[in-house]
């Protein structure tokens, strides 16, 4: 009976994979065989149905994750609340207009434009800055592909430099289509023919979740894999079939993502400063989250990405589970094993407790990184060693005091936690003495 009802709504959402009986038609079936023979690698087109599909018999999880930016990547101009760019305020791109673009990309903290050219699309040397309201130019140069391609906008496809991360299954399959624009079920769940031939073939309760990867039964860092096929920079590992994709083409739900893409390099490790990251391996820019996370002691121990996110709902920003302090005291709240060792919040962040000073994310996850503009992205590297001054004066990155007490000096945040005591392990004699040698140099030169 219940599969009855649930069958009805499939159709209601347009299922193709069901008929008007309520019956899976035999090219759902067809196509489910197929998937059970190209186990565990299913690839094809087909072995995706879509989210339309999985909201006939999850119907929470898919209005929650339609309340997600996840949902909301890749949207028609005429979509409401999609167009966030001022094409009225035209100043450096007066050579496009609206009628130039085929689909809008963002619009949290940036906005950009495919057009289509044949069969693929190109990214208009435009971007809608939402912090400044601004029009900037935008024309890659600093990526690591950009030698592989030509510097003409018209000759680099979002098929092999972007889509991947933007879409369902193009990361799977490799191909220039996507089976559904967006970051759907299916990209977190893997491709899911044969979980609705399954469930809808066994009857209620039968299927107990067959053939679908849910990450939260993966080990840890297979889970955490299920965020970083999109949000940890990397290359194409030695020898791939795929040296231009910035994307790990192959890679499925429950893969060991090392297999088709290796972390950039300075992961976790001093080098130049780059485009990516700055002289210490810290990020430097936005859709890093995973290079940063896995230096983390909570990476060590075991969270993951969406312990703190929530895939299915967008009700807090960035999709938390809790909003504010909330959130980590779920893990942090006194007396917790994981620290922090002090008896009340005040008396571990030194500023009043309802102060912007007492809130953690702005100590441990500062905006150092550059999204949009600079200083937008959130480090996601948790220990305050991090992002402490000493950082700014031994690598010269922005760290978290200094990011609210722009009047300040670094020393002046140095001393100012020299005085709070605790273990510093954050180092702060060894750059107080790098102060005090420049100070010297200066005087005696
Ligand atoms: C015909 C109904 C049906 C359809 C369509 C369906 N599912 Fe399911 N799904 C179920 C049932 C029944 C279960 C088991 C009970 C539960 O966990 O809700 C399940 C379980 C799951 C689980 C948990 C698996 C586990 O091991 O814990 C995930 C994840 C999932 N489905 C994702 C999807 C995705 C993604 C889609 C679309 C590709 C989808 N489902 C389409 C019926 C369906
Ligand atoms: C960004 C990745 C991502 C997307 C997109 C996503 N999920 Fe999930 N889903 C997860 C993760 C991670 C879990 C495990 C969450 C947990 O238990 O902590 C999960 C768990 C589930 C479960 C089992 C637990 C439950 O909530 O019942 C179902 C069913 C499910 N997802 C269905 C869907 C459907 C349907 C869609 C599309 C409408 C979808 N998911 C989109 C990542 C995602
Ligand atoms: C490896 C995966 C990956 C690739 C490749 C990729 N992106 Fe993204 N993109 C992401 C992720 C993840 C985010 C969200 C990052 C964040 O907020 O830190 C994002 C965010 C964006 C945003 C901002 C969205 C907003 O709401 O502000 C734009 C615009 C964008 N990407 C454009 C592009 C373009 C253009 C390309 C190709 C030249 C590209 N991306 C290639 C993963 C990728
Ligand atoms: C297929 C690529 C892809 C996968 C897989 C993916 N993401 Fe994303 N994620 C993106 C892109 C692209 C954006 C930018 C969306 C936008 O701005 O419209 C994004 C945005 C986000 C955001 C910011 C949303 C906001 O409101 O600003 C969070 C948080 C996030 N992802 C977490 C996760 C977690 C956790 C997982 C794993 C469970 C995950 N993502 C898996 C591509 C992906
Ligand atoms: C799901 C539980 C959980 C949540 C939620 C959580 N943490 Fe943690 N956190 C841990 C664990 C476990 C550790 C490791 C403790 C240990 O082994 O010493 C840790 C460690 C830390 C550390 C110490 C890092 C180091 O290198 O010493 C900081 C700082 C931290 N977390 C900040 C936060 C912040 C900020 C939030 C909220 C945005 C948060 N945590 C949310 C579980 C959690
Ligand atoms: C004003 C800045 C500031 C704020 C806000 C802040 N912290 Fe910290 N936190 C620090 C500093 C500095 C350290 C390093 C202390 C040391 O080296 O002794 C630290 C260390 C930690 C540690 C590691 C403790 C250990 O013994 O290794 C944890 C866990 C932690 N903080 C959690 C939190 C949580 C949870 C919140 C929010 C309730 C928070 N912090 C808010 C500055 C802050
Ligand atoms: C301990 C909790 C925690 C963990 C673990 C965590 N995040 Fe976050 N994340 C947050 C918080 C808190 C924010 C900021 C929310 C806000 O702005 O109010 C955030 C913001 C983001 C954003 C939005 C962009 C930005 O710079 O603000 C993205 C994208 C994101 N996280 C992705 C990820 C991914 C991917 C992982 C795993 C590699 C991850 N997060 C792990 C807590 C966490
Ligand atoms: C999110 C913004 C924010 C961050 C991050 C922050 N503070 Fe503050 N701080 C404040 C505010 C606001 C006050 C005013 C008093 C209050 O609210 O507690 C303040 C007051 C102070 C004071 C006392 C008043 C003064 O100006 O002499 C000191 C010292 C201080 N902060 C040091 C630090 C240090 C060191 C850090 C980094 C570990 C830090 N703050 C991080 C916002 C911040």
């Amino acid at each position: 009976m219940k599969l009855r009802v649930l069958i009805c709504v499939l159709i209601c959402m347009g299922c193709k994979a069901v008929n008007s009986q309520g019956e899976i038609t035999t090219t759902a079936k067809t196509e489910a065989t197929a998937v059970k023979e190209m186990d565990p690698l299913a690839t094809e087109a087909s072995a995706y149905v879509g989210s339309k599909v999985c909201a006939g018999c999850h119907p929470e999880n898919y209005e929650g994750w339609k309340t997600t930016l996840h949902s909301k990547m890749i949207q028609e101009t005429n979509q409401p609340g999609a167009l966030v760019a001022d094409f009225g305020k035209q100043d450096i791109s007066t050579q496009f207009s609206l009628n130039d673009v085929d689909l809008l990309v963002g619009g949290r903290f940036k906005q950009r434009f495919m057009k289509k050219i044949g069969d693929d699309y190109y990214m208009l040397p435009i971007q809608w800055n939402v912090a400044t309201k601004e029009w900037v130019r935008y024309f890659p140069r600093d990526e690591w592909w950009v030698s592989q391609y030509p510097e003409d906008w018209q000759k680099r496809p979002t098929s092999k430099l972007c889509d991947g991360c933007h879409s369902t299954s193009l990361i799977g399959r490799g191909g220039k289509t996507p089976a559904e624009w967006n970051i759907a079920c299916e990209a977190c769940h893997g491709p899911g023919a044969g979980h609705v031939v399954a469930e809808a073939s066994l009857g209620p309760g039968q299927g107990a979740g067959a053939k679908i990867i849910n990450p939260a039964k993966l080990p840890f860092d297979r889970a955490n894999d299920v965020c970083f096929q999109c949000h940890l920079a990397g290359r194409p590992p030695e020898g791939s079939e795929y040296p231009d994709r910035d994307y790990p083409v192959g890679y499925l739900p429950g893969d060991d993502l090392t297999k088709y893409k290796n972390p950039a390099p300075s992961l976790g490790m001093e080098g130049p400063e780059s485009h990516e990251f700055f002289e210490d391996g810290i990020s430097k820019k936005n859709r890093n989250q995973g290079n940063d996370f896995i230096r983390s002691k909570m990476y060590s121990r075991g969270i993951r990405c969406f312990d703190c996110h929530n895939p299915h709902s967008g009700k807090y920003t960035a999709m938390v589970y809790k909003p504010g302090n909330s959130l980590c005291l779920t893990c942090h709240s006194a007396n917790s094993p994981a620290g922090p060792p002090e008896r009340s919040i005040s008396e571990h962040t030194h500023h009043k407790a309802d102060s912007p000073g007492s809130q953690c994310i702005e100590c441990h996850m500062p905006r150092i990184g550059k999204h949009a503009v600079k200083l937008e992205s959130r480090s996601h590297c948790f220990d305050f060693d991090f992002v402490s001054p000493e950082r700014t004066i031994l690598y010269d990155h922005p760290n978290a005091c200094n990011r609210c007490h722009q009047d300040k000096t670094t020393e002046w945040a140095l001393r100012a936690l020299k005085n709070w005591g605790g273990k510093g392990k954050w180092k702060w004699q060894r750059a107080l003495q790098e102060l005090r040698e420049q100070v010297s140099t200066e005087e005696r030169g």
